[in-house]
């Protein structure tokens, strides 16, 4: 199977390496200035008034942070770090054997939070509201409802799609952030931090040209730096100079602009079976082999972010740019 450098989620070399080069503080957060900067206020006020942090809703393209961002608002708060996820949680007790074994002032973590079926959406209305749990027991005639206090906590809820969460679930946090694609000076900095953290040598070119080449996406650059490295250590003598790594990136067959053999595949068969479209994302999803819902959540985001692609109501369709970034002519 060829290596995927674009993937809705982490590797376990990714989950165990990431969670080392991941910042512990907002100080040592790169980019996401506007988010961070609320969030400081935030949780600075919520200190002061010795109150739990208001619940967080963190959304946006995989890959940008919401799980660090996580760990941070724990740490910056002072308290532990629940973390679980929206397709783990099957039944309404997962949850609510969750939810009372917070400790006061605990951050509560769910990951892909779209993911949570209605049923259990709605434990979780009066345990945010209210920190309580309404249980019923019992059926029937019998049936009565008992309610059980919570300890106050936080809820972090992250998710790469906003709209797929229901309204009341969404009306529920105070805060709502968005994370945006990282420019590329961002990711320098990110690819230079880890590079010092991994104890490898890197040239500011080499660096600048892996975040170029990252999709705006700091999970890709920190990915795509640990496969170049490789290169350096076996091809090279273990530093990263720029030469090294094009060379390295060429053989990842990652672009110029960080477009891998998915997006060339996508665009291609747009271009040559659609002629450029528009066309159905099922369509396109059953052409490639791919699965629609990945395409969505991974792929086009960061293809609509260049102008490569374009969203109508009748499916979608690439853009000129496609044509010239594969040196094809341009249709009348
Ligand atoms: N590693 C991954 N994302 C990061 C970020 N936003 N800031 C610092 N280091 C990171």
């Amino acid at each position: 199977m060829e290596e995927r450098l674009v993937s809705s989620g982490a590797s376990s070399e990714d989950v165990s390496l990431e969670y080392s080069l991941r910042p512990q503080l907002l100080r040592d957060y790169i980019g996401q200035d506007k988010v961070k900067e609320n969030l400081k206020v935030f949780i600075e006020a919520a200190k002061m008034r010795g109150e739990t942090l208001d619940h967080v809703l963190l959304y946006g393209p995989p890959g940008l942070g919401k799980t660090t961002l996580a760990a941070i608002i724990a740490n910056e708060m002072g308290v532990q770090l629940r973390t679980t996820s929206g397709p783990a949680i099957e039944r309404p007790g997962d949850l609510a054997a969750i939810l009372t074994s917070l400790e006061p002032g605990d951050v509560l973590f769910i990951d892909e939070i779209h993911r949570l079926h209605r049923s259990i959406e709605e434990v979780l209305y009066p345990a945010m509201e209210d920190y309580c749990l309404d249980i019923v027991i019992g059926k029937g005639e019998a049936a009565r409802s008992i309610r059980i206090d919570l300890p106050p906590f936080t809820l972090v809820g992250a998710t790469t799609r906003a709209g797929a969460l229901s309204a009341p679930l969404r009306d529920r946090f105070g805060v709502l952030s968005r994370l945006e694609y990282y420019g590329p000076e961002q990711l320098a900095q990110i690819v230079k931090r880890t590079a010092d953290i991994l104890g490898v040598e890197i040239e500011e070119a080499a660096a600048f040209e892996i975040a170029r080449r990252s999709r705006g996406t700091p999970r890709i650059a920190n990915r795509l730096l640990r496969r170049v490295r490789d290169f350096a250590q076996v091809k090279g003598d273990g530093m990263i100079a720029y030469a090294l790594g094009v060379e390295a990136l060429e053989s990842l067959q990652v672009d110029r602009l960080g477009l891998d053999h998915i997006d060339h595949k996508l665009l291609r068969a747009m271009i040559e079976k659609f002629r450029g479209g528009p066309v159905g994302i099922d369509t396109i999803a059953a052409t490639i082999g791919e699965e629609a819902q990945t395409i969505e959540d991974v792929y086009e985001p960061y293809l609509l972010q260049i102008g490569f692609l374009q969203r109508t109501p009748r499916g979608r369709i690439v853009t000129h740019r496609v044509y010239e970034h594969f040196g094809m002519e341009v249709p009348k």
